[in-house]
């Protein structure tokens, strides 16, 4: 009798905390009100981006812009995502090498430019980072950057009942998590599409190139595509591409794998907006596109150096103007221009 009093009170004990914790699950979990969809633009492939774990809503991505922009994520409240992330700049820095941080001192990389990346399943040049949510807690923290403790910007913004408001609309509760900032930093970071270029106008017969694109196509093609693939203008892999290393003394991938054939390799860049994102490659080391174009005609001698390049890419002064065109041709204002991604307050 005594034994079965104990084991329903057992029983109840467990599905009550069960019950508790389903409820709990749920509240965390609940997304706004306003169901956004995310239009895979035409010719574009299946993005990569998890969106059943972090469904997009306009409470989320309104919440996810307020975030970009505060300097409250940063230590001395100077330095939000978009001091370093220029919509003018399609999100990368305007103009800049590297990028500035807390206490004047510099990021240790360009900048990267932030457009399609559904697409994309590894982040940072070297690929540190396997998800958006992931990779966003890196500059908050690193000391040249944001230089502020995640649970510091936690009380900065539980303090701010508009915040709370705003984590109550995108999550269905009040509590400011680290996990709700970065849902809706990514919701925000993973809705900034590009797909209006020239380029795209001309896929879809609503443009046509001057003889200078068409001729800086047919190059490309020829010449670039293997690493920088149509429609995304990347293939999303790491390739050594013989930069000499310069004072940052930065050898890419290998960071993450430690493997010694990945020194020296960098994520292939899209070329998309590439026009927008200047100064150029990792470092930002070239300040115009004919001096990238110009690198491939003698990469110089490196054991990783990709084979596609062993024996350097050529052009004549023409066809390098060329080129040029049709990297312009690859320019899309809309997004730079997009009120919905401009600053609140
Ligand atoms: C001090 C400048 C600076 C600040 C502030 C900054 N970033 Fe960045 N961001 C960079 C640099 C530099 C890179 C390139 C890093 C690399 O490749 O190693 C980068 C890369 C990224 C990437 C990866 C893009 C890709 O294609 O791989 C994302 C996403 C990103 N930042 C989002 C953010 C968000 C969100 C914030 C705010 C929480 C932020 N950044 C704040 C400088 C900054
Ligand atoms: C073997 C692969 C490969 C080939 C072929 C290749 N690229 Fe690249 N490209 C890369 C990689 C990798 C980077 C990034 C290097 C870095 O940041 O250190 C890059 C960077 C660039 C950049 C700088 C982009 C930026 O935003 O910083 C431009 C411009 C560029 N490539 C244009 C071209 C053109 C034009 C061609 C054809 C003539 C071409 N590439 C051929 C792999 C390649």
């Amino acid at each position: 009798m005594k034994w079965r009093f104990i084991i329903i009170i057992f029983l109840v004990t467990l599905t009550g905390s069960f019950l508790i914790n389903a409820c709990r699950k749920g509240q965390d979990d609940l997304p706004g009100k306003t169901p956004l969809t995310f239009t895979v633009p035409e010719g574009f492939p299946a993005p990569v981006y998890n969106f059943s774990s972090n469904p997009l809503t306009e409470e989320g991505f309104q919440l996810g812009r307020m975030l970009f922009y505060d300097g409250r994520l940063s230590k001395d409240g100077h330095y939000p995502c978009a001091s370093c992330h220029q919509q003018i700049a399609v999100f990368g820095t305007y103009d800049h090498d590297l990028s500035h941080g807390y206490n004047d001192q510099h990021s240790n990389r360009n900048a990267a430019p932030l457009f399609n990346l559904a697409w994309q399943k590894e982040f940072h040049t070297d690929g540190k980072y396997k998800s958006l949510e992931e990779e966003c807690l890196d500059p908050i923290q690193a000391p040249n950057q944001m230089a502020e403790e995640i649970g510091n910007v936690l009380t900065k913004l539980r303090g701010d009942a508009h915040m709370r408001d705003m984590f109550k609309a995108a999550f269905g509760t009040e509590e400011i998590t680290i996990e709700r900032m970065q849902k809706a930093l990514a919701q925000f970071t993973v809705s900034m599409i590009t797909a209006n270029s020239k380029y795209d106008q001309v896929k879809r017969g609503q443009n046509t190139y001057t003889d200078y694109e068409q001729r800086g196509y047919e190059l490309y093609k020829t010449n670039c595509a293997s690493c920088h693939p149509e429609p995304m203008f990347t293939d999303y892999t790491y390739r050594n591409t013989g930069l000499q290393v310069s004072f940052l003394n930065d050898h890419g991938r290998i960071l993450v794998t430690g493997k010694k054939e990945d020194s020296l390799k960098f994520k292939v860049p899209s070329l998309r907006n590439v026009s927008l994102t200047y100064p150029f490659m990792h470092d930002g080391r070239y300040k115009s596109l004919r001096a990238c174009i110009e690198h491939y005609a003698n990469p110089g001698q490196s054991s990783t150096l990709d084979p596609l390049l062993s024996n350097g890419i050529h052009f004549t002064n023409n066809e390098i103007i060329d080129l040029v065109a049709f990297l312009r041709a690859l320019t899309d204002s809309t997004l730079v221009r997009d009120l919905r991604f401009y600053q609140t307050h």
